[in-house]
């Protein structure tokens, strides 16, 4: 008799319920909805799991205030943390959601040892330094979410631009999860077609801007809170490459050893997703403008890190 996949997401709020949305409705496994707060796990997972029959997905969804039911997940996405607050500063954030992110990966890694964890709390790429370390997992297997947010958000600007199919539409973006971005335009395309050739400069430098500001411009409209729909679909893009083992190359933070000239840090770059986890890091010729950008980009990662001392 086969298995499903079992699937945690831990945080159930925003990003995370999404992610269970989006993760049942294409039936890639069964979901364990897990947070803090009393009943907000299970009452979520009970409305989704109601919709099944509207819907037609067979999938088991189960909300829980603790870890036992993630026993053996395929996958873990980890979505805990907290938002910045008045009178917060970014370290402050930084060192709370730390605290978080390292007491779940606690949890979840004795718990589903071979599990593939998918990071999505901020600031990003600092939480997967602090997954990678606590879990002790090999780097295969710890893997943060950004990339695949970010370059959507450009597709979607490329695309409205160029007024065709975001289906058309590929973008690049390396680097670090925030202002420090780099996005590659010449590496961007429409139907193979270098978007470089297809619009003037200008515009696509202000594609580029936007894009780095993508999470800044959502915070601004909804101002109670970030963006969910799209990085919550972002993650479920990595876990089903994982679980179906797709090989599909997506820009994810990977821990660098070497790779772009960056050593022992997390830093988004172009990964192949399989049923191991990260199975290769595809790495290519960067002009030395753009190195000295993502050099840039790693250094304010690096900066995070050692505020943390790991
Ligand atoms: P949210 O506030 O709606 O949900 C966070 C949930 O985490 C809450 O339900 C909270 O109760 C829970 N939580 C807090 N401490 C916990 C713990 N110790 N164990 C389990 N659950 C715990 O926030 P939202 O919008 O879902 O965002 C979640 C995180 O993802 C934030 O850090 C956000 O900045 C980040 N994010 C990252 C993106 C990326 O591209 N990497 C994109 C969007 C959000
Ligand atoms: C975003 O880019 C908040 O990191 C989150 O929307």
């Amino acid at each position: 008799m086969g298995r499903r996949n079992k699937i945690t997401v831990v945080g159930a709020g925003n990003v995370g319920a999404t992610a269970a949305h989006w993760l049942a409705s294409k039936e890639l496994g069964d979901v364990v909805l897990v947070d803090i707060v009393e009943g907000v796990p299970q009452g979520k997972a009970l409305d989704l799991a109601e919709t099944a029959p509207i819907e037609g997905f067979d999938v088991r969804l189960t909300g829980a205030n603790g870890y036992d039911d993630t026993n053996g997940s395929d996958v873990v996405i980890i979505t805990a943390g907290l938002p910045r607050k008045p009178g917060m500063s970014r370290d402050d954030l930084l060192k709370t959601n730390a605290e978080i992110v390292g007491k779940v990966v606690d949890e979840v890694s004795r718990r589903s040892p071979d599990a593939v964890l998918i990071i999505v709390s901020n600031p990003l790429d600092a939480m997967c330094q602090v997954a990678f370390k606590r879990s002790g997992f090999p780097k295969h297997r710890v893997i943060g979410m950004a990339g695949v947010l970010d370059s959507a958000r450009m597709r979607c600007f490329l695309a409205e631009a160029l007024n065709v199919s975001v289906e058309n539409v590929t973008a690049f973006v390396l680097g670090g999860h925030g202002d420090t971005m780099v996005a590659l335009p010449r590496y961007s395309t429409c139907a193979g077609i270098p978007v470089t050739e297809l619009l003037p400069p200008e515009q696509i430098e202000a594609i580029v801007k936007r894009t780095a500001n993508g999470g800044a411009e959502i915070v601004a409209l909804l101002k109670t809170g970030s963006a969910y729909y799209a990085p919550s679909a972002a993650a479920v893009e990595m876990t089903e490459a994982i679980l179906k083992d797709k090989k599909k190359i997506l820009p994810c933070a990977a821990y660098l050893e070497g790779e772009y000239g960056v050593n022992g840090l997390y830093v988004g770059v172009p990964c192949k997703l399989g049923a191991q986890g990260l199975e290769q890091i595809i790495e290519i010729n960067l002009t030395a403008e753009e190195r000295i950008a993502l050099q840039k980009s790693a250094a304010s990662v690096q900066e995070l890190v050692d505020v943390l001392g790991i």
